[in-house]
């Protein structure tokens, strides 16, 4: 008996091994065949098979003096001193352009407003808008900047960089804002950066951030992770990287960039990796997922933080939801309905949550849906 079952473990055992032999040639004669799947396939296996992520660390490591160029952009405009002797709870970048000044003023109306947040909520949250340098076109009327400018006076809250302002220097401006962290808020207790197309759900959130706190949970990265994302390869894509700025199969796991949030210490940490890392890289959710490798930080999956899409309109949803991507026109109208104090109370009891149950299944779980959040948040 004891021998049988021996033998069928070294069975297994090669026949474990042959496969993953077969695996791996196939892995290597697939180069050519450049298609998704097969893309997948690779950076999957690269993930959770060869894992050697130390090794894109090194190759992205380099000296402190050439790092130094992705970050000493000058200000244009800046608040050095608006932390200054505040208990901070959290510090919240919007990545902003220039142009968004609508988005902005949505923002500021409505989730980002510190006065709401301040006396409802009874915590000190700094909504700080980060953006590069406009480039001025001989077609404006009024000078770009003049305007920010004057929007910053109002306002007080757009902190500005000399680079210029474009998707591709998306990295440039991740790194904006931990270098800000560090110079001019560093006692604040959390991190958050988010798109300014973003609905963030500000008593759910300073709720969940007031709990992790009062745990004292540290090493936190949380937010909609990618795990064994594969670099896009096709050159007609907005996400391409060429082989010669990341050459693995697979990045490292990373949160997505439409809004991420993380404890002042993994901030610090962060900083620090980005001081010698090269950040030509411009996809900045993966670059800053490179700089969490290299500190060894990893992140986890909140099911209420969404990655593309919108949430589903519901109160079922709105009593849970952290964060949803997407919201432009209808910000104004969702942080009204999604932060009525009657949401949390709607549908109480078991028979309530049974019902929200089957409506987030009914939400959630449609296959081929692109949803905003997994069908297992149905569940939570
Ligand atoms: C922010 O909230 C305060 C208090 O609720 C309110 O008085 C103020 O008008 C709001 N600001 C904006 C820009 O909506
Ligand atoms: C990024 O900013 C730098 C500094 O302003 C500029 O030279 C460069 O062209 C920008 N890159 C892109 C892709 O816009
Ligand atoms: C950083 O990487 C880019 C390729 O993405 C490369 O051209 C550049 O030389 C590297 N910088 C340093 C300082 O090694
Ligand atoms: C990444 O590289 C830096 C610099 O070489 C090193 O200090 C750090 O320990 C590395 N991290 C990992 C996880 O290998």
């Amino acid at each position: 008996m004891l021998v049988s079952f021996r033998r069928l473990r070294r069975c297994q055992c090669v026949q474990l091994m042959t496969t993953c032999l077969v695996l791996s040639l196939v892995m290597v004669y697939w180069e050519q065949l450049d298609n998704n799947v097969v893309s997948h396939v690779k950076s999957v296996s690269f993930r959770y098979l060869v894992n050697r992520f130390s090794l894109v660390n090194k190759s992205l490591t380099i000296p402190r003096e050439q790092a130094l160029i992705f970050s000493n952009f000058p200000y244009l405009l800046n608040h050095p001193k608006i932390c200054k002797n505040q208990d901070v709870l959290l510090l919240l970048f919007v990545k902003t352009s220039p142009e968004n000044i609508q988005r902005r003023k949505a923002i500021r109306s409505t989730w980002g407003n510190q006065t709401y947040i301040q006396e409802s909520l009874g915590v000190t949250v700094k909504v700080l808008f980060v953006l590069g340098a406009t480039v001025a076109s001989d077609s404006d009327s009024l000078d770009p900047q003049e305007q920010l400018k004057f929007e910053d006076k109002l306002y007080s809250d757009l902190i500005q960089q000399g680079f210029s302002d474009s998707f591709h220097n998306l990295t440039l401006k991740l790194l904006m804002q931990f270098h800000w962290m560090h110079h001019y808020c560093a006692h604040a207790r959390f991190f958050m950066t988010a798109d300014d197309d973003i609905f963030v759900h500000m008593p759910n959130l300073v709720q969940y951030i007031q709990d992790v706190h009062s745990k004292g949970i540290t090493d936190l990265w949380v937010g909609r992770v990618h795990r064994g994302s594969p670099p896009v390869r096709s050159q007609t894509s907005k996400y391409y990287v060429p082989y010669s700025m990341y050459q693995w199969l697979s990045y490292p796991d990373y949160t997505a960039g439409a809004a991420y949030v993380v404890s002042s210490d993994v901030a610090d940490k962060i900083y620090h990796a980005s001081l010698t890392l090269n950040a030509s890289l411009y996809i900045d959710d993966v670059f800053m997922g490179i700089c969490a490798n290299a500190v060894g930080v990893s992140p986890q999956e909140h099911v209420f933080f969404s990655g593309e899409a919108k949430a589903p309109y519901h109160s079922c949803i709105y009593s849970q939801m952290m964060t949803s991507h997407g919201h432009v026109e209808d910000i104004y109208d969702l942080w009204k309905t999604a932060t009525r104090p009657q949401v949390k109370v709607e549908a109480p009891g078991l028979i309530g949550k049974l019902y929200c149950s089957l409506v987030k299944v009914a939400l959630l779980c449609r296959p081929y849906y692109v949803n905003t959040y997994p069908c297992k948040a149905a569940f939570s």
